[in-house]
């Protein structure tokens, strides 16, 4: 059965609401779809540390990651407060798996997508290292 971006989107919703986020009270939950039609959620995770802090996103990806699922095409980002596209360290993580990934971030019934080689052009990966 194919995953709908609803669904996607109501799945982060629900990490979301485990976000660790005491720091920045900016929660924020997302939802990795697998080309197999498995979800990984996610969410962000902070530390007082602030520098030890983990977004929402690579939380899902290095959960997938970890069971062994590597093929991605689409992943929804959620947070309670406003639109949260994924910051650059994110961007870069996605890329390494899926570099034409695509990227919804929804918030309220708001809702927006691009393909992340849009979100980060030039984007330096595997590819390059395997000349
Ligand atoms: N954050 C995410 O988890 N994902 C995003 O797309 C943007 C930012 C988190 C990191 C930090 O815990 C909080 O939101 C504020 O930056």
């Amino acid at each position: 059965m194919n995953v709908t971006d609803k669904e996607l989107i109501e799945k982060a919703t629900e990490a979301m609401h485990n976000a660790y986020a005491p720091y920045s009270n900016f929660p924020v939950g997302a939802c990795l779809l697998s080309a197999d039609g498995r979800t990984f959620t996610g969410c962000n995770v902070e530390n007082a540390s602030l520098g030890a802090t983990n977004c929402a996103e690579r939380t899902a990806v290095f959960k997938a990651i970890s069971e062994g699922v590597r093929d991605f095409v689409a992943i929804a980002v959620v947070a309670e407060k406003g639109m949260a596209w994924p910051c650059a360290i994110c961007r870069q993580v996605l890329n390494e798996f899926a570099p034409n990934i695509r990227v919804i971030v929804a918030y309220q019934d708001h809702v927006e997508e691009a393909p992340l080689s849009e979100l980060l052009p030039h984007a330096f990966g595997p590819k390059d290292l395997n000349k």
